[in-house]
């Protein structure tokens, strides 16, 4: 067998086999094999009660003056109102209304009804004393096909949201784009199509031109790598494809899109900072051998170089470009100047941290903590610490900020009617600490937003998983505040654990 097919069987089994391969179908992608695995019964929500004691002792763990605490949402998880004031379809609108391809038949039609209760909504962040808020802006209610004069409706929705947050005194960070691409441009190819990156950039420019005076951040694509896994390898969210060959054209294009947007701010005028932003994966190898440390580096190379080296060195890492083959859609993809375009200087980096990956010699994974209720999620605070730490020292000193990092649980109200997610507390409590001890290392790290604020429409497991610090009896849409929430309140309150 030559070195080539070799490589390309490996990468094949490690992509079907990897932790995100598993990610939201509930199929089991990654094997539950090999070295110390267990998964607890409420998956890492089920925490032992001496760790969870209420309120938590001060552990004197302070963060740097300024830190800004934050949630974040995303609008087609949150906002429902899916036909309501000019809103075009997006590919989740398609993709939901699918049968078959979410848990319960779920759709995002109504979601949390953030769209007429996000008053109430930011007095919630309020009193929970949110310094910052992540939220994403919805293409198709901005430009309902994609292209051309802007809505205004959908504009002036966000205004009122940036008003209300500005009233209550909390910082906005805005993603541009979160995954709902207009249906007519999926229509015309999607992202496989290299024109909906200038589309993107043209909508980009209409938003900062018109709410640029309001957003101190903007964040360009969420997860590329998550459209390119989870949307066109294994077909499980929106558009729902299996083509391996196109995904990589997507994962370029997306990038595209990113530089473009960031050329777009800049030319527009507006002074808000702008970033990516990537969900990764810290890689280890599963055992001792050679060939596990050899198959976790090309592993890395899918996972987080292929993001992370374009944006901040300009390249796509070789040793992926050689194992994706001079054929391949994506390698005769890249056009004379796209690299530039792709490494447009950025002002932050938004990570994204869940879970690390263990990859084994043949390129499979396997588990070695347990998992969340997400069954692609290990719990393991240590990644946070690796991740953060591993950005600094190979793409330098550029500001971080964490846009997500969650657990999901199984939040039923009590007969109190409070809910009581020890384990999300224990959870966020040794991420914290583990990127508390990353800023003492050196990591420019200067906010953290937990996944998520309220609970929402986790993409195909639909409303069964609740990832928010506020929980969303979705028949009467009344809020509650979980436990984790009442202690974050406190974390925020003293600015540390
Ligand atoms: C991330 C997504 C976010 C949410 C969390 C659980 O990958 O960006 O929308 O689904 O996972």
């Amino acid at each position: 067998m030559s070195l080539l097919t070799r490589r390309r069987l490996l990468r094949r089994a490690a992509l079907s086999a990897t932790a995100a391969g598993a990610a939201r179908t509930g199929l089991a992608g990654a094997t539950a094999a090999g070295i110390a695995t267990s998964t607890v019964a409420l998956g890492g929500c089920d925490s032992p009660p001496e760790r969870t004691t209420d309120p938590e002792p001060d552990r004197g763990l302070r963060f740097p003056d300024g830190f800004a605490w934050g949630a974040a949402t995303s609008a087609y998880q949150i906002e429902g109102a899916a036909k309501e004031d000019g809103r075009g379809e997006s590919v989740w609108d398609t993709f939901s209304h699918t049968p078959g391809r979410i848990r319960n038949g779920d759709t995002g039609d109504v979601a949390a009804d953030h769209y007429h209760r996000y008053a109430q909504d930011l007095d919630l962040m309020r009193e929970l004393g949110l310094r910052s808020y992540r939220f994403s802006i919805s293409w198709p209610r901005i430009q309902a096909d994609g292209s051309g004069r802007p809505n205004q409706r959908g504009l002036d929705f966000y205004r009122r949201l940036l008003d209300g947050l500005h009233e209550r005194g909390i910082a906005p960070m805005a993603t541009l784009f979160h995954w709902d691409l207009p249906q007519a441009l999926q229509d015309a190819g999607g992202w496989e199509n290299r024109d909906t990156a200038e589309r993107f950039a043209e909508y980009a420019d209409v938003v900062f031109r018109a709410l640029g005076d309001r957003v101190p951040v903007w964040l360009t694509v969420n997860e590329p790598k998550t459209v390119v896994q989870n949307g066109y390898i294994w077909g499980h969210h929106a558009p729902g494809f299996q083509d391996e060959d196109a995904a990589y054209l997507v994962a370029h294009h997306l990038q595209l899109a990113h530089g473009l947007a960031v050329q777009a701010l800049r030319a527009s005028g507006v002074t808000g900072r702008i970033g990516p932003a990537l969900n990764l994966h810290p890689c280890y190898p599963a055992d001792d051998s050679a060939e596990s440390a050899t198959a976790t580096r090309l592993h890395d190379g899918y996972e987080n170089r292929l993001y992370l080296d374009s944006i901040f060195k300009g390249a796509y890492p070789q040793d992926v470009l050689d194992d994706l083959g001079p054929d391949s859609r994506m390698v005769r993809g890249v056009r004379d100047g796209d690299l530039k375009i792709i490494s447009s200087p950025v002002d932050l980096l938004a990570v994204q941290y869940y879970t690390p990956i263990y990859v084994t010699g043949d390129g499979g994974t396997v588990r070695k903590w347990p998992t969340s209720e997400a069954e692609w999620q290990q719990i393991y605070p240590e990644g946070m610490y690796d991740i953060l730490t591993r950005v600094t020292r190979d793409y330098g000193r550029v500001p971080i900020t964490i846009t997500e990092n969650g657990l999901p649980c199984p939040d039923v109200p009590g007969a109190d009617g409070n809910i009581d997610d020890a384990g999300r507390v224990t959870f966020l409590r040794d991420h914290f600490a583990a990127a508390h001890r990353a800023i003492g290392d050196g990591v420019p790290l200067e906010s953290y937003h937990v996944w998520s604020l309220l609970d929402n429409f986790e993409w195909a497991e639909g409303y069964e998983q609740r990832w928010g610090l506020v929980y969303v009896d979705y028949a009467s849409q009344r809020r509650v505040l979980k436990r984790s929430a009442h202690w974050y309140r406190d974390v925020i309150r003293r600015n540390g654990l």
